[in-house]
């Protein structure tokens, strides 16, 4: 009979100890944590012919992660996407010839070989 009683005291102590665990209490994520918004990223394009025009063109609208993010494309790939955001995004850019030093700038540094 004392036998049952001491295992019983054993269990609940086994129990106890287990479910009063710090380590099983939900760890609370407070919203700084979470936070990742897209156009809060400040990006330091690699240096290269064509940046200053990257820099002032291409970050009106949103973070120049969205170009660091891209994989990496051919030159027909960039002026794509270039052509894109002049075109269907009315990115204010006219001069064909800044156009071209972009795309340059963008396949030199993210481009497929
Ligand atoms: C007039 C605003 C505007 C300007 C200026 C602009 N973009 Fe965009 N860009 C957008 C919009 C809108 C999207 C789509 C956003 C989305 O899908 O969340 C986008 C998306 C992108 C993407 C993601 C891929 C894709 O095809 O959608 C890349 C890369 C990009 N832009 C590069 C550039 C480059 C390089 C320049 C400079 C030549 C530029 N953007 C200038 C508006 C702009």
């Amino acid at each position: 009979m004392k036998l049952i009683y001491i295992s019983l005291f054993l269990c609940c102590f086994v129990f106890l100890t287990c479910c009063n665990n710090e380590a099983v209490k939900p760890k609370i994520i407070t919203p700084a944590e979470t936070s990742s918004d897209i156009n809060n990223v400040t990006v330091a394009l690699p240096d290269a012919k064509g940046v200053d025009l990257v820099t002032t063109n291409c970050a009106t609208c949103h973070s120049l992660r969205y170009i660091e993010m891209q994989p990496d494309m051919t030159k027909k790939g960039w002026d794509k996407i270039v052509k894109k955001m002049v075109k269907n995004y009315g990115a204010p850019i006219s001069d064909t010839v800044v156009i071209n030093q972009i795309i340059d700038y963008l396949a030199t540094i993210k481009g497929k070989k």
